[in-house]
């Protein structure tokens, strides 16, 4: 079995020297521009045409959770890979502990109004501000997937109402469940965090405009852990500015890295971090590629296919 790696930032010896200690059996190369040498399987990120073009491929292994930017490339040259050829996305693999990670800090710092005793610390101002009630502080999370149900998951603890958003009908215990378009604002009225969990498609690709934003109660606070492509970043300033939204808290933006003279940077009520919310995890990454690659070779098909068609 022959498979092909590649990857524009992660360490090739870690990969190549965990993969190659569990899968024995296969030729695992660091693929280069210019081998057009025979593979069954890619294990990519960002991969450049060549690597896929042309090969009788069995599988395609995106070293991610997110599957945009591949599919981007998909859709431009849908030559590159034939649609029955199998792409699979990370699913958690060590993400989901990440983002609940974030996602709790986030929360509970809006909640306990944290920035502002920061701000008032500046100012060696001893001033409790008014508590707000954790009845109606509601979050709300857009995506109920992998990743967005482990967050719910994890701030059930906290009291607080739990809402989630997604493209089709889903049950989730404790949490009030919307759907579609024509649930998004029942969705967003009274919540006062929306955390974004949704995968980057043409219908979420500029959905946090200013309607979205004018839909939420007054003093609203978003978190954006999936994709920049969502937001219409000139909505969001604005919404900033004017008291609509109280803080932002951004790990992906429309451009990466931010650009310096973004206005985001310098903005008071936002916190940025450079789109590290939940990174892939090399050890755990390889263990669920590894057993899904042997699955393939069983004739099972594995966890974790991404539906091109749909997008994610
Ligand atoms: P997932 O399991 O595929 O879940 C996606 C969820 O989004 C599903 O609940 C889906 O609804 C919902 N959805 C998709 N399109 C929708 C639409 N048009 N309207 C409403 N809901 C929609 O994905 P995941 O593993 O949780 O990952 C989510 C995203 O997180 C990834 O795509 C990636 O962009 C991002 N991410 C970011 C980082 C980071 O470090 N910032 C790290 C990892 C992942 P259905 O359930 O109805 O299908
Ligand atoms: C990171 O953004 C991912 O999609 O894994």
């Amino acid at each position: 079995m022959e498979i092909i790696w590649y990857h524009p930032s992660q360490d090739p010896q870690v990969w190549l020297a965990g993969l190659r200690q569990r899968l024995p059996a296969a030729h695992i190369r660091h693929w280069q521009p210019g081998d057009a040498a025979a593979a069954d399987y890619a294990i990519v990120r960002s991969p450049p045409p060549a690597m896929l073009a042309g090969r009788a491929l069995r599988g395609v292994f995106a070293m991610g959770a997110g599957v945009d930017e591949i599919l981007r490339q998909l859709r431009d040259q849908p030559q590159l890979l034939a649609d029955e050829v199998p792409l699979f996305r990370l699913e958690d693999t060590g993400m989901a502990r990440q983002m609940q990670e974030y996602a709790t800090w986030c929360v509970l710092g809006w909640f306990r109004r944290f920035a502002e005793y920061r701000q008032q610390q500046q100012q060696a101002q001893w001033q409790p501000l008014p508590d707000r009630d954790r009845q109606t502080f509601t979050v709300g999370v857009m995506g109920t997937g992998v990743l967005g149900r482990s967050v719910l998951e994890s701030l059930r603890q906290w009291g607080f109402p739990l809402r989630g958003w997604s493209r089709t009908p889903k049950a989730i215990a404790g949490v009030e469940t919307f759907h579609g378009r024509e649930q998004l604002e029942a969705f967003l009225s009274g919540c006062q965090v929306v955390i974004d969990l949704l995968p980057d498609t043409p219908d979420t690709r500029n959905l946090i405009n200013h309607h979205f934003l004018h839909t939420l109660p007054r003093g609203a606070h978003f978190l954006n852990l999936a994709r920049g492509a969502h937001v219409v970043e000139t909505d969001l300033l604005a919404a900033l500015d004017s008291g609509q939204l109280a803080a932002a808290a951004l790990d992906v933006f429309q451009v990466e890295p931010l650009p310096a003279t973004s206005p985001l940077w310098l903005h008071p009520q936002v916190t940025i971090t450079p789109h590290n919310a939940a990174v892939t995890l090399p050890q755990e990454a390889m263990d669920y590629i590894a057993s899904a690659i042997l699955s393939l070779e069983q004739g099972q098909m594995p966890s974790g296919r991404v539906d091109r068609q749909r997008g994610y």
